[in-house]
């Protein structure tokens, strides 16, 4: 039995992981051996505008007992954005230690891509997501005044280094033997050839992986171009962020993306999202894609040992997509409702 806590936050958040859950529950009647338990946790915008807090001060401790955690999106125009994503989002990477961002790209049947007629990505974006350019070292000075001045620190350790870029180098073995790393040594003159000189070390541990570094910039536009050259990219946690982001963009759509933060350890409890926010522009009016979410259930599935349960769901959601079923965001016509109604469909009979 896996249990599972939902975190559906806030605007499309809830509808979306709501989605996803009625998929997994429909994978789970159609396969005995996979045992599902959901329990659900309001926190997000709402729970911070009543009590102060994103989530309870013993959110963490709570959410340790479970073997996986199952987010929406968190963020609302009532709450500066810093707020939410430092009250929710980051402490659980950070204090779970889910030093993986994972986001695999792979073009999925039915959805068009800007890149229509060329090579078709497959690809995974390894990022670092517990240290880096996103750290709270720093302050402003002189505020207010004609000197005000802002700082922030990143911080690039050894470990940390090590470690994401070991396992991209690991899923690279595993995968077409590619592996690039992104860099931006020519302009961040510190930390930038910490991380290269670390990629290459751990390099020399994996002599079957092609690896190669690449400036960050000429690497987004190589992605654009001709996404099908690469196999793993690995990139720092501010890189790694905008590079999925653009592959995201290029394999269609934002509403289809999933993302896993993952503690490779198994220490922690891993957690599944869709890499889309909590989209207030179209939350309440059932049209949200639900692709993004149902796809990070499959990737739950499979972090939790259930890979072919994993490849049914991605299997039923492609077919669905591919059959036309689709939300407007993909140019079709159907609600969120009718594309889980269609996938669920698809698992149980
Ligand atoms: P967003 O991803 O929420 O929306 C960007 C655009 O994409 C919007 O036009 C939206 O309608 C569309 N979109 C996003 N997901 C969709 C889906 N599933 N189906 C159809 N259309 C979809 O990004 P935005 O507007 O920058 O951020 C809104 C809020 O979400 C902010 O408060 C932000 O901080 C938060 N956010 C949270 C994230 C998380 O929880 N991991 C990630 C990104 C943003």
């Amino acid at each position: 039995m896996a249990r599972i806590a939902v975190i559906g936050g806030d605007g499309i958040g809830p509808e979306v992981v709501g989605a996803g859950v009625r998929v997994l529950e429909a994978a789970a009647r159609a396969d005995s051996s996979l045992e599902l338990e959901f329990e659900r946790f309001p926190w997000g915008c709402e729970h911070y505008l009543k009590h102060g807090r994103m989530m309870p001060e013993d959110a963490l401790e709570t959410l340790s007992s479970f073997d996986a955690i199952y987010l929406g999106a968190v963020g609302w125009p009532s709450v500066p954005d810093h707020v939410s994503l430092w009250g929710l989002l980051l402490p659980i990477r950070r204090g779970f230690d889910q030093y993986v961002n994972l986001r695999p790209v792979r073009l999925l049947r039915g959805v068009g891509s800007p890149l229509a007629g060329r090579a078709q990505p497959d690809l995974l974006v390894v990022r670092e997501n517990t240290e880096g350019e996103y750290s709270d070292a720093g302050g402003r000075l002189h505020r207010g005044t004609p000197h005000e001045i802002a700082v922030q620190e990143s911080v690039f350790t050894r470990r940390g280094v090590e470690r994401i870029v070991r396992y991209a180098y690991e899923r690279a073995r595993e995968r077409r033997g590619l592996l690039t790393g992104a860099t931006k040594s020519n302009g961040i003159s510190v930390t930038m050839p910490f991380f290269d000189e670390i990629f290459r070390e751990v390099g020399e541990e994996f002599p079957e992986v092609e690896a190669s570094l690449m400036h960050a910039d000429a690497l987004a536009a190589r992605l654009v171009l001709d996404p099908a050259a690469f196999d793993v990219i690995v990139g720092s946690n501010l890189l790694g962020d905008i590079l999925s982001e653009i592959t995201a963009a290029v394999c269609g759509a934002i509403g289809i993306a999933p993302s896993a933060n993952l503690d490779p350890t198994g220490e922690h409890p891993s957690l599944f999202e869709p890499i889309h926010g909590s989209a207030p522009d179209i939350a309440g009016r059932g049209v949200a894609n639900p692709a993004g979410a149902i796809w990070a259930a499959s990737l739950m599935l499979d972090h939790l040992g259930h890979g072919e349960a994993a490849s049914r769901v991605l299997g039923a959601l492609e077919e669905t997509l591919a059959g036309g079923v689709r939300t407007p965001d993909l140019g079709g016509d159907a609600g969120t409702e009718e594309v889980t109604r269609a996938v669920v469909r698809r698992l149980l009979f």
